[in-house]
């Protein structure tokens, strides 16, 4: 039986979230770091927690063993562990597309035990690993046609272009980067996204038709943009003289049929139980797979897969991706956060923040619940980042004197792939350095007693103090990876993905669909004749104008 938003009570109406309040009210909001750090010396291993593969330091949060307590009640009285298994075993989770949320399934081994109870990933089990395997099987014989090209061959791919937006891109784009030392010598992949023909015009300049692969990526195979990029790609390919296009354009999409309407011949299919969020570990991974083989892409599902597992059954209590959706909770509800930042510091990870904005915000911007109440609180904080220590030497500043408290996430490897050893040293030195400095804070007297260098001359030393000085107590999260590896990406993948089910379950929404973006879509849809003919009757005033003015 599905089990259905009534079945629990939403966030705001359980006792937990009224004892909590009063928490917060009468402790939560004064926490002091620096003080539980000092009263309890066994505070960073009590908020140290172990996941596959991902070591979570949470105990620089502005929580303690009370709120921990009170955020359990809360997550026990909203049904979150029937609810996980409901998503879990296939139930229609996603209420408002009538499917089923299985990402899970596509990471789980041919023949693994279910996750919970009931026939969970079992009935596609075969069936994913039937795709799995054709599309690794392609994948390397790509991988073998670009070794014969480096070798000198003068037919095989040398370049792939990967056509897709949204999740279709986000996912492949960010692990591909993860995971470059894993690439082929010489392998080049590109990601064409926009429908700003600037995109794929600088990359097709770059490009040999004969040795070129173009992958359209695409879930439902309508985007406008990916439709766009492909026509575009399919036209240059023609003008540059190719012929084969079943040879150089290939399709992963669960529409079969418009790819193969399109002139595909060679088409991975997916199904509707996959998010395009979500979708990095089904078909869409193509370019991962050619980029870092197929032992490798299994041993990114292998991680992932792991997180589930942990996900699926460890207790609350030490359950990574349930405490952090819970801590997202307790900031965005409770301190007011509107924000998190993420700073990754390995430039692999570079864009981590892009697609966790997708997954989080995509997820979880909604203020109706599953009934279409309106919600009475804040949903997705914004997310952003940069890697560090880019992020340091620009908005840092903000973070550290601003007048807004942002947690930051930092992403710490201890391992790099490279061998400048003392550079590494530095760039753990800066993350663990910012996470302290937020903390730790500096106080207007310890400014006073520094040397002021900047200081004009004449200037108060007091008033400078005061510019000087840190308020700190300010909350991060530090994550820490032995090494990026495919394994380790995929199980911090999956960590955030269950993190955000954490926070979507709690609010009450339904995490899985994106009405939100129809809108602007249709109007586009509709504008794009009137740019053509100069029709702007019954258009507001200010687009009009616009309109006219783009076209003058
Ligand atoms: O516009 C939002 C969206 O539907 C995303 O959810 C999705 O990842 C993206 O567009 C691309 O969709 P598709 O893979 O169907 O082209």
């Amino acid at each position: 039986m599905p089990i259905t938003a009534p079945d629990f009570p939403r966030c705001d109406r359980t006792a937990a979230w009224a004892a909590l309040s009063g928490h917060f009210q009468a402790h939560g909001r004064d926490l002091d770091l620096r003080e539980a750090f000092s009263r309890d010396p066994g505070r960073a291993p009590a908020f140290g927690v172990e996941a596959p593969e991902v070591f979570a330091d949470l105990s620089k949060n502005l929580w303690d063993t009370a709120t921990l307590h009170f955020l359990l009640d809360l997550a026990r009285e909203c049904g979150l562990e029937p609810r996980r298994a409901a998503m879990l075993r296939g139930d229609p989770v996603n209420t408002t597309e009538g499917r089923a949320v299985l990402h899970t399934a596509l990471r789980a081994p041919l023949g693994a035990p279910p996750l919970v109870g009931g026939p969970g990933l079992a009935p596609f089990n075969a069936e994913v690993h039937a795709v799995l395997d054709a599309m690794l099987a392609y994948a390397e014989q790509v991988r073998a046609e670009q070794l014969q090209a480096g070798a000198g061959s003068p037919t095989g791919i040398t370049d792939i272009v990967n056509i897709g937006i949204g999740g279709s891109d986000l996912g492949p784009q960010m692990v591909v980067l993860g995971l470059d030392t894993y690439a082929l010598p010489g392998q080049r992949l590109h990601f064409v996204s926009n429908v700003d023909g600037h995109d794929i015009t600088r990359v097709l300049k770059r490009l040999d038709a004969r040795r070129t692969l173009f992958i359209v990526a695409s879930k439902t195979f309508t985007t406008q943009e990916t439709m766009a990029n492909a026509r575009a790609a399919r036209d240059w390919f023609v003008q540059q003289g190719g012929t084969d296009i079943a040879r150089h354009f290939v399709a992963t999409t669960t529409n079969v049929q418009a790819a193969a309407d399109f002139g595909i011949r060679t088409t991975f299919g997916f199904w509707d139980w996959v998010g395009g969020r979500y979708s990095l570990w089904s078909a869409i991974g193509l370019p991962i797979a050619i980029a870092i083989g197929a032992d490798n892409f299994r041993a990114l599902l292998a991680g992932a897969h792991a997180m589930d597992r942990h996900f699926a059954s460890a207790p609350p209590a030490q359950n990574l991706p349930l405490l952090l959706g819970l801590l997202d909770v307790w900031y965005r509800n409770f301190h007011g956060f509107a924000s998190r930042s993420i700073a990754p510091y390995h430039q692999g990870l570079a864009r981590l923040p892009a697609y966790l904005q997708q997954l989080e915000m995509e997820s979880n911007g909604k203020s109706v619940d599953l009934l279409g109440r309106a919600l009475p609180f804040g949903t997705s904080p914004v997310v952003w980042g940069e890697p560090g220590t880019n992020g340091q030497h620009a908005y840092f500043q903000m973070l550290h004197q601003g007048t807004d408290v942002v947690p930051v996430e930092f992403i710490l490897v201890k391992t790099p792939a490279h061998g400048l050893l003392e550079m590494h040293a530095m760039l753990l030195a800066n993350g663990l350095a910012q996470a302290q400095a937020l903390m730790q804070g500096k106080t207007a007297t310890e400014a006073r007693t520094e040397r002021a260098p900047t200081a004009a001359p004449g200037f108060d030393l007091d008033v400078l103090a005061q510019h000087r000085r840190f308020a700190g107590n300010r909350p991060s999260t530090t994550l820490l990876l032995d090494a990026l590896t495919p394994t380790s990406l995929g199980a911090l993948i999956a960590l955030y993905e269950h993190r955000v089910w954490t926070s979507g379950a709690l609010w009450g929404i339904n995490s899985f669909d994106q009405w939100g973006v129809e809108l602007g879509k249709a109007m586009a849809s509709a504008l794009l004749p009137r740019l053509h003919s100069g029709d702007t009757a019954g258009l507001d005033a200010s687009t009009a104008a616009l309109l006219q003015r783009l076209r003058s």
